[in-house]
């Protein structure tokens, strides 16, 4: 039987390379676009062991993604690059804009004229959510999406554009609403992997302290793992849709610094600084997502809990440092 082609945009990312793990152990033959680095070792450092196929392309360069496409026939197109850094948004946002959701509904115009039988996953946040909160403290499809960051307005027009398109022209064009998803191959300016890298830097002797942003706010952490698999879940499923994937619990920034640092038998109160640098011009408050039909539906349960993740990340700084 003829193999299964993907093509992952962000091949190279936490998710990229966690999906290409798991697309090749089902047998697919997995290629995907790298951004030209100036620092070569760079462009696949999260994929260089793995058996897949990269091109050169660029999301704002549509001439690529059409070669791209032309050559490697994919059956499956998985969305997952992006300016995915909230906070760096706020300075960046016409690039932002750019990449997150012009350049989707750009290969969204080349797959239907292209092949509209292509499959197309689209990455989207529940920072489009902002601050709305379900009575009940959840965020599911039904909640008002209100974003507070030019990040979570890129991915609001981007999951806009693809249910019109879906429901317009009939493409597979499915979203899973994913939640925040850690690991240790996190990049370590989002908060999960710079708390605990520098609590073990502080640990080993290397640093004295951590300084941070807002440690109030609470997010719905999982680990990028096993959201892949209900990424990959997301596509084979006989329809098209959008879906919620999260734990169903949430922590705070200080509950994440609580338990980090007592993994190192510190008390994170004596090595916390905050910097005003860190904070956002508008803070996401509260994230705790309701994943009950993603669950039921596509048999998805995540295997980590919030501590066997941080767990995992320590000992890989632990072993690393
Ligand atoms: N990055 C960072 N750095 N965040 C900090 C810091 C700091 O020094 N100090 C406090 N925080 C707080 C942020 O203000 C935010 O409330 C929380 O830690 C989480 O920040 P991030 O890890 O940067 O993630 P995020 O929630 O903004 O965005 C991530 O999750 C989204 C899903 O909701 C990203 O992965 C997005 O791409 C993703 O879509």
């Amino acid at each position: 039987m003829k193999k299964k082609i993907a093509l992952i945009t962000g091949i190279n990312g936490q998710d990229g390379s966690y999906l290409s793990e798991l697309l090749i152990k089902k047998g697919y033959s997995v290629h995907g676009i790298v951004r030209r680095h100036s620092l070569a070792e760079n462009q696949d450092i999260r994929i260089n062991n793995l058996n897949v196929k990269t091109h050169y392309g660029d999301l704002l360069d549509e001439v690529s993604l059409m070669k791209i496409i032309r050559k490697v026939k994919p059956d499956e197109i998985y969305n997952l690059a992006a300016m995915s850094h909230v906070r760096i948004s706020t300075e960046m946002p016409s690039f932002t804009i750019k990449v997150n959701s012009l350049a989707l509904l750009n290969l969204m115009e080349i797959i239907r004229n292209y092949n509209d039988k292509i499959k197309l996953y689209q990455a989207s946040s529940s920072e489009m959510f902002g601050n709305s909160i379900d009575k009940d403290g959840y965020q599911r499809l039904t909640t008002p999406m209100n974003p507070v960051s030019p990040y979570g307005c890129s991915k609001l027009l981007g999951y806009n554009l693809i249910n019109h398109y879906r429901n317009a022209y009939d493409n597979f064009f499915c979203t899973g609403i994913l939640f925040n998803h850690e690991s240790p191959r996190r990049g370590i300016n989002f908060v999960t992997n710079k708390v605990v890298r520098t609590a073990v830097e502080i640990k080993k002797g290397l640093k004295k302290k951590l300084i941070l942003g807002n440690i109030d706010s609470y997010r719905d952490w999982g680990h990028s793992k096993d959201y892949v698999e209900a990424i990959y879940k997301i596509m084979q499923f006989k329809k098209a849709e959008n879906w919620i994937v999260s734990t169903g619990n949430t922590y705070s920034v200080r509950d994440l610094c609580k338990i980090t640092f007592k993994l190192l038998n510190m008390n994170y109160k004596d090595y916390i600084k905050q910097d005003k640098r860190y904070f956002r011009p508008q803070e996401l408050k509260y994230l705790k997502g309701d994943s009950s039909r993603t669950r039921r539906v596509l048999k998805w349960q995540p295997k980590y809990t919030f501590e066997t993740m941080i767990e995992e990340m320590v000992n890989y700084w632990s072993n690393k440092l």
